[in-house]
């Protein structure tokens, strides 16, 4: 068996690894990115850029980003050198839709499906920190043939411990947007009840214990604003083909909530934000609602000081930001002048809280 991963980022990556171990010697991956595929390679991985190396593959996993709509997939397929039989694993998060477009740009290369190429589409549900492997939560299948469903169990049969057919593909594509877009929903609602309860003078921890002493309700924490990769996106996926006046809502209400941080603040101030990656305990930046945060504080004139233990003051420094305790090398270099006390300090689950200290 030959099974090439397409897309090695944060996805492909952690997928590959687990590939690799359960069928030593026969998986190979490819990016496009050949910063990346260089990193890749000096772990010892067999990856490459070129896509015109990968001429007998039986298993294509396909796990590009998709933030342009789903075009990625296209710039993929029109890559991919689809051997006869071979079984085509779409394991990104798609726009609704998308699957069908796959068909169709398939036909119109004189492949059919259940006979000369095998077309499923197995969403990635993975939860980095919580799951041991890529493949631990339940998965969802859908395809438009039985015989690429069967292609599809034999494949991921023995590997998904958890694998729930569907019966159809639409529901497949749905299922991950909807998870995410279900997350956003709440999120924003959390949002919405926490400045509903600071304009009140109602403290907002206290009702979440309140509510969420009931086993079947979970009223979520605030954070900076919806941020990540794929929240925002797959909300935008929905409303692409979905005009719903709770989504607008949600996202509006999103947006509302970020504004409002800014407009509390208010300019000329000096403030710490506490907490910048895009999650607690995760240590990335990427998408991440506190970094766009400090950038508007920054912009509405007020200077802003970082703390985020998950980053040295030098990474911090190397990404543009200014912590608020330097190391003393910091100090000589005269970075940034951080000793000072700030007079507004915000932290992620009390943004709208900010302590306004004494001038
Ligand atoms: N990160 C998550 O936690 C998570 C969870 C579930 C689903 N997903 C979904 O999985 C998909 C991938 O997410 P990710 O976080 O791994 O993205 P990522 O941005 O970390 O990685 C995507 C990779 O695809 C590569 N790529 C782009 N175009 C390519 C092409 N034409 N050929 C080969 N490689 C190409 C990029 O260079 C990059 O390395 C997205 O659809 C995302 O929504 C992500």
């Amino acid at each position: 068996m030959h099974i090439c991963v397409v897309g090695l980022g944060n996805i492909g990556f952690n997928l590959l690894t687990y590939l690799v171990e359960r069928f030593p010697g026969e998986v190979t991956g490819v990016d496009i990115n050949r910063q990346r595929i260089e990193m890749i390679q000096e772990l010892g991985f067999k990856v490459t850029s070129d896509y015109q190396m990968l001429n007998a593959i039986d298993t294509w996993v396909l796990t590009p980003s998709t933030g342009n709509q789903g075009q990625t997939i296209f710039a993929v397929l029109d890559e991919m050198l689809i051997h006869p039989g071979a079984l085509i694993s779409i394991e990104s998060t798609l726009p609704p839709g998308t699957m069908e477009r796959v068909k169709n740009y398939l036909g119109q290369k004189g492949l059919i499906l259940g006979r000369d190429c095998f077309l499923i589409h197995v969403p990635h549900r993975v939860m980095f920190g919580v799951d041991k492997t890529v493949c631990d939560t339940p998965r969802v299948m859908g395809a438009f043939t039985e015989a690429c469903l069967e292609k599809g169990r034999q494949f991921y049969g023995p590997l998904v411990p958890n694998l729930i057919e569907v019966e159809e593909v639409r529901i497949a594509e749905l299922c991950k947007v909807v998870e995410n877009v279900k997350r956003f929903i709440d999120i924003a609602f959390a949002q919405e009840m926490y400045r509903y309860c600071v304009n009140q003078g109602i403290n907002f921890q206290g009702l979440r214990q309140a509510v969420n002493s009931k086993e079947n309700v979970e009223l979520l924490s605030p954070d900076w604003g919806i941020g990540g990769e794929c929240l925002p996106k797959d909300m935008g996926f929905l409303r692409m083909v979905f005009n719903s006046p709770l989504l607008e809502g949600a996202e509006q209400g999103d947006l509302t909530y970020r504004n409002e941080i800014i407009r509390r603040v208010g300019s000329g101030r000096r403030v710490l934000v506490k907490g910048l990656s895009y999650k607690p305990g995760l240590k990335d930046l990427e998408h991440s609602r506190g970094v766009d945060l400090v950038r508007r504080l920054e912009e509405c004139g007020n200077s802003v000081v970082v703390e985020e233990a998950l980053f040295t003051a030098d990474e911090l420094i190397a990404k543009g930001f200014t912590p608020f305790e330097p190391t003393s090398e910091n100090e000589k270099q005269g970075a940034c002048s951080t000793r000072e006390m700030p007079d507004v300090i915000l932290e992620r689950n009390k943004a709208l809280e900010g302590i306004i200290l004494p001038g």
